[in-house]
């Protein structure tokens, strides 16, 4: 580990952080390997976020991922994860039609290994987030550009761009409040918007694509390694690694040692005794032979 506290990460090392200061460091992850690179290298918070949809299954959105998908990708990060803060991102339709479903799809979550789970939307979500906070659940809210309400919102579109528009992302965060949330996180809006909504409420606020003023910011692994493969590019993001472009050169020299006869070479196969090597020998010889 090369950066964060020691020990597992809780809602109270959160608050911890918060108090002192300090910004959380959150990340997406779908799979067991980026999962233990992002925990060696010390980020508090792990999101398995629905986005594995368009990161991990190449659909146009984050709409078509369901349950048993998500189960998938949040067992292998689990398994991968001793210190970070887990978070399991509720995909469309696991909660929003009754209490009795959230609350039985945002447990089987937890009973993965997820230490929260996150559910999109305010005040209109806030009797789900109530149901899952009375069965012992963290849940973590999710307002601001919510993209499985992409038809409503009209597209990826930045919100909160008026006072109005503030107040009602700060009527929505003191709702999830209300229920027993114990963070919100806030996506795609000005800065000034999200401080404003973080100084109405006493909650944890993380942000991605929200600005400084939060106590964590939240990437989108594919986006800072430069594996996402699609369109959609927002302002927000600032590229660490081009990983595609090195998968795909890697993937183009292997092909071409593969084509040429130069893979595999002699350290890439396995040896044998040399009496061992003759017997065998000799008998392929007489085959050959006797097909003749
Ligand atoms: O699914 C996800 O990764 C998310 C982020 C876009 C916030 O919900």
């Amino acid at each position: 580990m090369t950066g964060g506290s020691a020990g597992k990460v809780t809602v109270a090392t959160l608050g911890a952080l918060k108090a002192r200061g300090e910004k959380a460091v959150f990340v997406t992850a779908y799979d067991y390997a980026t999962a233990t690179f992002a925990e060696r290298a010390g980020v508090d918070m792990v999101l398995i976020g629905d986005s594995a949809a368009m990161t991990m299954m190449g659909l146009p959105n984050t709409l078509g991922i369901g349950m048993d998908e998500m189960c998938v990708f949040v067992r292998s990060v689990c398994r991968a994860l001793s210190r970070a803060f887990v978070v399991g991102d509720l995909p469309f339709l696991s909660y929003q039609p009754s209490d009795e479903r959230a609350v039985l799809n945002a447990g089987r979550f937890i009973a993965l290994g997820c230490d929260a789970v996150k559910c999109e939307g305010g005040a209109r979500v806030a009797r789900r987030v109530r149901a899952m906070v009375n069965a012992g659940i963290s849940v973590m809210g999710h307002l601001g550009l919510t993209p499985q309400s992409l038809g409503p919102l009209g597209g990826y579109r930045v919100q909160g761009k008026s006072r109005f528009a503030a107040e009602q992302l700060a009527e929505d965060a003191l709702a999830l409040e209300d229920a027993g949330a114990f963070a919100i996180l806030l996506e795609a809006m000005p800065a000034e918007t999200a401080a404003y909504v973080r100084e109405r409420v006493d909650l944890l606020v993380y942000g991605i694509g929200a600005g400084p003023h939060v106590d964590g910011q939240l990437v989108i692994s594919h986006d800072i390694l430069g594996t996402f493969v699609g369109d959609v590019a927002p302002r927000f993001v600032r590229p660490y690694a081009q990983l595609g472009a090195g998968i795909e050169q890697a993937f183009r020299a292997y092909a071409e040692d593969v084509r040429a006869g130069r893979f595999p070479g002699p350290e890439q196969c396995y040896r044998l005794d040399p009496a061992d090597e003759a017997e065998i020998r000799e008998a392929r010889e007489r085959l050959s032979r006797t097909r003749s």
